[in-house]
């Protein structure tokens, strides 16, 4: 199986500077899902580059982004000195294997990850496991619907082999609640997608990008009305979704 450092070690600078991750529009829903609190304890797991944690920062007393790969969090570092923000830890570890006790997190927050992770439930169970009861957790990923994510699947798959899977937003709620949180809000958030900055995030090279864009622009029946891939000023765009979840643990 592709290890995911091999994929983000590479391209590290490429994520602090991503139209859709250090959007200030797109950090404000996460923001807004967990409503933070000034003497909050936060959790950013797969920080990448930290632009989650960024946000995160003014709003509460400390914020610890974890990640697998030792890059990422290297340009995090690298950002947080830049902007002067303190309030950060960095720490290497698994979502699957949190180094943190029981009970220790006032938020959580994943984004734009779990599509990687190779055990959901052991990553859900961890989630469950650090936040403190009674309090929020915001899970952000990919999530097309049906008949797009197979041609999605077969995307991301080609432009970074450790991609897993995107859930639905339908499937995100059953595995929550199996892993023991109260869904508040679900729902899946429909862009207009920027495909050349996707592509573009991943270093992917103009031969396999144009391949991968014919397999979008090809698309056919259901899977072509959800996409509805269209050329502006030659630029690919198509529709991207993403679920924005707020969960909550509920006190014992
Ligand atoms: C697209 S980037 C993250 C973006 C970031 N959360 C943000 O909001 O800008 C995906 C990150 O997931 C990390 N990752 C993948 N699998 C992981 C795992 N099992 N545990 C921790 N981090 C993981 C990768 O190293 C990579 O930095």
């Amino acid at each position: 199986m592709p290890d995911v450092r091999d994929s983000f070690s590479k391209v590290a600078a490429n994520y602090s500077k991503s139209t859709f991750h250090a959007s200030s529009v797109r950090l404000q829903e996460v923001v807004d899902l967990v409503r933070p609190k000034q003497g909050d304890l936060a959790l950013d797991v797969a920080t990448g580059t930290g632009n989650t944690a960024f946000a995160l920062a003014p709003r509460v007393r400390r914020v610890v982004g974890l990640d697998l790969t030792r890059e990422m969090l290297d340009e995090a570092r690298r950002v947080a000195a830049e902007r002067t923000i303190t309030n950060l830890d960095w720490v290497i570890g698994d979502a699957s294997h949190l180094p943190f006790q029981d009970d220790t997190f006032d938020i959580y927050v994943v984004r734009a990850a779990p599509h990687h992770f190779t055990d959901v439930e052991a990553f859900l169970t961890e989630a469950f496991r650090v936040l403190k009861p009674d309090r929020d957790a915001a899970f952000v990923d990919c999530a097309p619907p049906l008949p797009a994510r197979d041609v999605l699947h077969e995307v991301e798959l080609r432009r970074d082999p450790s991609h897993i899977l995107s859930l639905t937003v339908e499937e995100w709620v059953a595995k929550l609640e199996r892993a023991g949180f109260e869904v508040e809000t679900a729902q899946a958030r429909e862009l207009d997608w920027n495909y050349e900055d996707w592509m573009g995030n991943m270093s992917i090279g103009a031969e396999l990008s144009a391949e991968l864009a014919a397999v979008i622009e090809s698309a056919e029946g259901e899977a072509r009305e959800q996409l509805h891939p269209q050329r502006r000023d030659g630029k690919l765009f198509h529709a991207y979704w993403h679920a924005l979840i707020r969960a909550h643990k509920p006190s014992r």
